[in-house]
C-alpha cells in the first residue's frame, strides 16, 4: 500500500508528524510531497527536525504568490508527481492552498483521495480556508473527521457515507510534546516570568490585510496590561512593515515563530493566549490556558465550552478577557485521546 501525503504549510507539518509515524509502524510505503508553500527554515525545516518527520521525497518549491498563481503552480507540478508515484491513496491535510491543489490534481487523474481534518466549517465565505476545505471535502473519497461536530457538518452536506470519525491528529502531537516539556520545562522566552505573560499570534488575512484593522489589532495587543509574547508570522511582519506599524511597542515582546516544542512550552509558561490561529485555539484548550480569539467565529467550537475560548472580534474588553483565570476543568475530551493517527491508518485500510 502506497500513500502519498501532500503538505505545504506549517500546521500541516504538525499533522503529518503522528501520521508518518503511524504509517511507518504499519509498514506503509509512505511518500511525502512538500509543495513549498512555506519555505523559511523556521516555518518548515525546523518542524521536520523537531517532530522527527522523514524528509520530503519531493519539494515543489512553489513559494509565495497570489491564491490563483500559487494554487495553479502546485496543481501542475503535483499532477506530474502523482502520475509518476501512482499511490493507492493521496492524503491531504487541513485547508490550505496546498490542500486544494492536491485534491484537484488527484481526483482529475482518478487517484483515491482522503482528506484529513474533514468537516470543519467556519461558514465564513470570506475566508480562503473555507473554500479550500469545502471543495476538498466534496472532492474526496474518504473524509477523516476530527470531531463529532465535523461529522454532523459532513452529514448535512450529504457526505455521511464517505465520512469516518478518527479524532484530531494535532491532539496526538500536542499531548506528547506537552508531556516532554513538563518533564523538563525550559525558562520562558524573552526574559518573561512564568505565568506572567500572554502568548499572541496574528496571521489571518482578515486581521492583517486591512491596514485599519491591522493597526487596531496591534494597538490592542500593545495596550494589554501584561507582557505579550508575540510570535510574529512573516505575513504579519510584512504587512506591518508596509503600513509603517511598529510591532515593538507597549507590552509587545516580538519573537520569530517558535518551533513546535518551544511554542508548547511558551503556552504552558503563559497565563493565556490571544490568537487568530485555529491550531493555537485548540492547543490552548488542550494545555489548559484560556484563549481569546480575534475572529468572528471558530471552527473548533468545542473550545468555547465553559469559556475556555472566547471570541473577541471587536477587540472590546480585551485586557480583561486576556487576564481572565482558567475556567473549571472540562468534562469531555472532544478531540480524542491522542490516538487519531492510528485511526487514520485503519480507515485507509492499510
Ligand atoms: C497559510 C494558510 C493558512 C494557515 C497558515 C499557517 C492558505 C490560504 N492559508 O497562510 O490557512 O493557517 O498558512 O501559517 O493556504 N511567508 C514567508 N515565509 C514563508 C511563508 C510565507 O515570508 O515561509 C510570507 C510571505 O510574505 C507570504 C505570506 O507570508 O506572501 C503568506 O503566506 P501564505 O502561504 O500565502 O499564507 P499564510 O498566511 O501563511
Amino acid at each position: 500500500m502506497r500513500v502519498l501525503s501532500v503538505v505545504g504549510a506549517r500546521p500541516q507539518f504538525v499533522k503529518l508528524a503522528p501520521v508518518a509515524e503511524a504509517f511507518a509502524a504499519a509498514g506503509v510505503d509512505h511518500r511525502i510531497v512538500h509543495t513549498g508553500q512555506h519555505y523559511d527554515p523556521g516555518m518548515s525545516d525546523v518542524f521536520f527536525a523537531d517532530l522527527r518527520i522523514p524528509k520530503p521525497d519531493v519539494n515543489l518549491t512553489v513559494g509565495s504568490a497570489s491564491h490563483g498563481v500559487q494554487t495553479g503552480a502546485m496543481l501542475g507540478a503535483l499532477e506530474e508527481v502523482m502520475l509518476r508515484e501512482q499511490p493507492d491513496w493521496v492524503l491531504v491535510y487541513g485547508d490550505t492552498n496546498s490542500t486544494l491543489a492536491a485534491a484537484l490534481a488527484a481526483v482529475k487523474i482518478h487517484l483515491p483521495l482522503a482528506h484529513l481534518e474533514a468537516g470543519l466549517r467556519s461558514f465564513n465565505r470570506r475566508m480562503p480556508e473555507e473554500h479550500n476545505r469545502v471543495l476538498t471535502d466534496h472532492a474526496a473519497d474518504l473524509l477523516l473527521a476530527p470531531t463529532a461536530v465535523a461529522m454532523d457538518h459532513l452529514a448535512e452536506e450529504g457526505l455521511a457515507r464517505r465520512s469516518v470519525l478518527v479524532g484530531d491528529v494535532m491532539t496526538d502531537v500536542c499531548l506528547r510534546v506537552r508531556d516532554a516539556v513538563l518533564a523538563d520545562p525550559p525558562p520562558p522566552p524573552a526574559g518573561l516570568a512564568r505565568g506572567g505573560y500572554v502568548v499572541a499570534t496574528i496571521h489571518r488575512a482578515e486581521n492583517t490585510d486591512d491596514p485599519q484593522r491591522l493597526r487596531a489589532v496591534v494597538a490592542s495587543l500593545a495596550g494589554l496590561s501584561v507582557p505579550v509574547l508575540l510570535m510574529a508570522h512573516p505575513r504579519l511582519r510584512a504587512r506591518c512593515q508596509e503600513q509603517g506599524i511598529d510591532l515593538e511597542s507597549g507590552s509587545l515582546r516580538v519573537v520569530d515563530p517558535l518551533p513546535y516544542p518551544g511554542m508548547v512550552a511558551a503556552v504552558l509558561g503563559s497565563s493565556g493566549v490571544v490568537t487568530d490561529s485555529g491550531g493555537l485555539q485548540k492547543e490552548a484548550f488542550l494545555l489548559r490556558r484560556p484563549c481569546t480569539t480575534l475572529r468572528t467565529e471558530t471552527e473548533w467550537v468545542e473550545t468555547l465550552e465553559g469559556r475556555w475560548n472566547v471570541l473577541a472580534p471587536d477587540l472590546v474588553g480585551l485586557d480583561a478577557l486576556a487576564a481572565r483565570p482558567a475556567p473549571a476543568e472540562p468534562t469531555l475530551q472532544p478531540y480524542g485521546s491522542g490516538d487519531a493517527a492510528r485511526q487514520v491508518v485503519t480507515a485507509l485500510g492499510t
